[in-house]
């Protein structure tokens, strides 16, 4: 039975490679489109690129297409190049992982005392990439609901010191349930912290089937890290948005790599001059990954052509999702007890794309109730062709109250 004809039409054409498969970890990664890597190797084959840290004209070439790109994927979210800067990574996890280091040697440089410590709150629903950056403060508060995050920024509870910096982190959306968090967060966290605790939203997951709008610099993040193989399948690359009125925060880096500076002493000194020129001049360490983000330029393209708008691309997911959770939610055993235990949030609801995204997390019970392991429902899965995703998901306080309920069924 045919679902949808343009559906069945566009697998067809673009995604042969999902022939007699069920593809359904696109949280993890999606799938790239055959016109996009058609278009690529077509590119590669008729341009000569050079290095774009060279001269010559190929090198010159690649230079400015990066740039072009770099302001091509601003646009993509709806941000501003002349309010956002974009530092091509290689995922998101090095995205968090640059604004902590950042962060780090800002508050170091700003103490003068080597204490490079500073204030780091993430919410519960965090990836493991972002609960990592505890480890680099020197407090950190796990806010356990939203309503702790409210309560904070509503009360004005003191989590830290007025005059030490903070950082805030939370995704977008769980990578395990795939609901999501509140966009107003950034902003308000902002006025009542008088800037000094400063947001990065982790939008990996939320960018996959939604649209990132950072078209209102007051109302963003500071800092905003996004998986472009997430979204288009291909390149694999990442990136870090960041706000310049935050880009002062990201200044104070130690390390600098080739591409960085512009005057280097290495003997008979230490000294070096930092490139001024651009946020991205001064955090994007060595080669880039020129030609992927070449790709990255074709994939924006293929992706309004095939799929018109991310927009788009929410509603369907969100109707998809909550045709799904319907139907499971309903299976039995024989004996009426419940096959699956589907993990839900209290604030999300499935066909609500501001709340929810096309993601179901659950576990499978046979009919005496007894859990089976989700390993084991991967392979069978995977013996029939159905590629999903099982574990903790990288989600360590989410998976521990799926633990914790275990126990209780
Ligand atoms: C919410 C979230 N954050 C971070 C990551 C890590 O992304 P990457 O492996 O591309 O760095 C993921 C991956 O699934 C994710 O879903």
């Amino acid at each position: 039975m045919s679902y949808n004809l343009d559906v069945e039409t566009l697998r067809d054409s673009e995604y042969g490679h999902l022939n007699g498969k069920t593809y359904l970890d696109h949280g993890g990664t999606t799938l790239y489109a055959k016109s996009l890597v058609q278009e690529f190797a077509q590119d590669l084959l008729s341009n000569l690129y050079g290095n774009p840290h060279s001269a010559s004209t190929p090198s010159s070439i690649a230079g400015h297409r990066v740039d072009a790109v770099r302001i091509k994927a601003l646009r993509f979210f709806g941000a501003d190049p002349e309010h956002y800067d974009l530092i091509f990574v290689s995922n998101a996890t090095a995205a968090i992982k640059l604004v902590m280091e950042c962060v780090k040697d800002y508050v170091a440089h700003e103490n003068k005392n080597g204490k490079n410590g500073f204030w780091y709150g993430y919410h519960k629903d965090a990836h493991n990439s972002v609960v990592g950056v505890r480890e680099h403060a020197t407090t950190s508060r796990c806010f356990i609901n939203d309503d702790e995050v409210e309560d904070w920024i509503r009360l004005g509870t003191t989590v830290h010191s007025r005059d030490e910096v903070g950082l805030f982190a939370y995704p977008g959306q769980s990578n395990m349930t795939g609901r999501r968090l509140s966009p107003s967060w950034s902003a308000r966290i902002r006025e009542s912290s008088h800037g000094r605790t400063f947001t990065l939203l982790d939008a990996a997951a939320l960018a996959t089937t939604s649209p990132l709008d950072l078209s209102d610099p007051a109302a963003s993040p500071d800092f905003v890290s996004v998986s472009f193989y997430k979204i288009f399948g291909f390149p694999d690359v990442g990136a870090l948005i960041i706000r310049k009125a935050a880009g002062h925060l990201l200044q104070r880096r130690r390390y600098f790599g080739g591409g960085t500076i512009d005057m280097v002493i290495a003997i008979g000194g230490t000294s070096h001059v930092k490139r001024d020129s651009s946020l991205h001049d001064q955090l994007e360490d060595g080669t880039l990954p020129f030609l992927s983000i070449f790709a990255l330029d074709i994939a924006i393209d293929v992706h309004a052509r095939l799929f018109t708008s991310m927009a788009r691309i929410s509603s369907h997911t969100a109707f998809l999702a909550s045709y799904l959770y319907d139907n499971l939610q309903h299976l039995h055993h024989e004996n009426g007890s419940s096959l699956l235990r589907i993990y839900t949030d209290d604030a999300s609801s499935y066909g609500k794309p501001t709340l929810q995204g096309a993601t179901i997390a659950f576990n499978v019970y046979t009919s005496e109730g007894k859990l089976i392991p989700c390993q084991f429902i991967e392979k069978l899965a995977d013996n029939e062709g159905i590629y999903i995703r099982s574990g903790s998901l990288c989600n360590p306080v989410a998976s521990r109250h799926i633990s914790a309920t275990h126990h209780r069924t």
